[in-house]
């Protein structure tokens, strides 16, 4: 029986983390379980940076954007060394669950932890790049798609008062979500990610058709990892290929800040709330999604070498908006 979890914050930090952490801490207290939070993800694991958290210890922490927990991308947990000096002090304070937030690298550390100390895991899918599977919704995608979008609508301003093209990149390395969510939203004209090969004599085409049918800006979201090589990269290969009078625009990190939308605490408190109630109900080396709306449970080792495609009807519907 679970009598003791412990839980981290690792790898890129999101806003959403929080309310996460909220939630996983006050579910656990609620049903009597003992809570350690680890600091500095699996760094803090290994040096014991350790420590009991009450209820108190998790107030007015829901709108505000990082970790209180801190971050990680540990090299020490890839060794033999760091996971041994881990593991004694999941033993040395008698943790009966580790409850990781984290994104593909943490929650694959997850794994392979688990399947080398036997002892009982639980991943919460925090990483904005929305990219895993068995989960519809990634902690921290839903605020940096409209931090990203905030900042390509004030982009768009200056963009049309100089009748410039505007190619604007945002995080990705290996996925295009936040990409195809901020051009919907920001009614890009083209969107470049790396599930689809970039063609730039077609983007040229229809830059030129644009302005062609009168159009005073044009953007382009550029996913970091698109297979054109990011937006600097792009806007070399464009050159002289179109009339556009054409700047480059990185978002960068600011993605990764931000109070927490509406959204992203609703689901972050129920990731939250749902991790718990998984391991209470026996889920074990899961990490707990939301599917449809509803809590569901996919075998860690499934969520992270699963890719999860995006939905076409995203970027169809990008296109034929961008292109009369
Ligand atoms: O995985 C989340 C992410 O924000 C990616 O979108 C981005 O490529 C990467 O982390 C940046 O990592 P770092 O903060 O270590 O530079």
């Amino acid at each position: 029986m679970i009598k003791t979890i412990a839980i981290m914050t690792s790898g890129g930090d999101s806003s959403g983390m929080n309310p996460a952490v909220r939630g996983v801490v006050r579910g656990a207290l609620y049903n009597n379980l003992k809570v350690y939070g680890i600091y500095r993800g699996y760094e803090g694991l290994i040096d014991g940076d350790i420590k009991e958290l009450t209820s108190r210890d998790v107030g007015g922490i829901i709108n505000r954007g990082g970790t209180v927990l801190y971050s990680a991308r540990s090299k020490k947990f890839r060794t033999e060394e760091g996971q041994k000096q881990a593991y004694e002090n999941i033993k040395k304070y008698k943790i009966d669950a580790l409850v990781v937030v984290g994104g593909d690298g943490s929650l694959t550390g997850l794994n392979l932890f688990i399947e080398k100390t036997g002892i009982v895991g639980m991943g919460l899918p925090g990483t904005i790049d929305n990219d895993l599977y068995g989960t519809d919704y990634t902690i921290g995608f839903d605020t940096a798609v409209n931090v990203a979008m905030d900042a390509i609508d004030k982009i768009r301003d200056t963009a049309t008062s100089h009748e410039r093209l505007f190619l604007v990149e945002v995080m990705g390395r290996h996925a295009g979500y936040i990409a195809t969510y901020c051009a919907l939203a920001g009614g890009a004209e083209e969107v470049l990610i790396p599930e689809t090969e970039t063609h730039i004599e077609a983007l040229c085409q229809k830059l030129e058709e644009g302005k062609k049918h009168g159009k005073k800006s044009s953007i382009v979201v550029v996913a970091e990892g698109d297979d054109a090589g990011g937006a600097v990269e792009t806007s070399k290969k464009i050159a002289g290929k179109t009339d556009w009078d054409v700047r480059v625009s990185l978002l960068g990190h600011m993605q990764r800040g931000g109070s927490p939308t509406a959204f992203e605490r609703i689901n972050a408190s129920r990731l939250g709330v749902g991790a718990i109630e998984g391991l209470i109900a026996g889920e074990k080396n899961v990490m707990v999604g939301i599917v449809n709306d509803q809590i569901v449970y996919t075998p860690l080792k499934e969520a992270i070498s699963k890719k999860k495609p995006i939905n076409e009807h995203y970027l169809k519907t990008s296109d034929i908006l961008s292109s009369i």
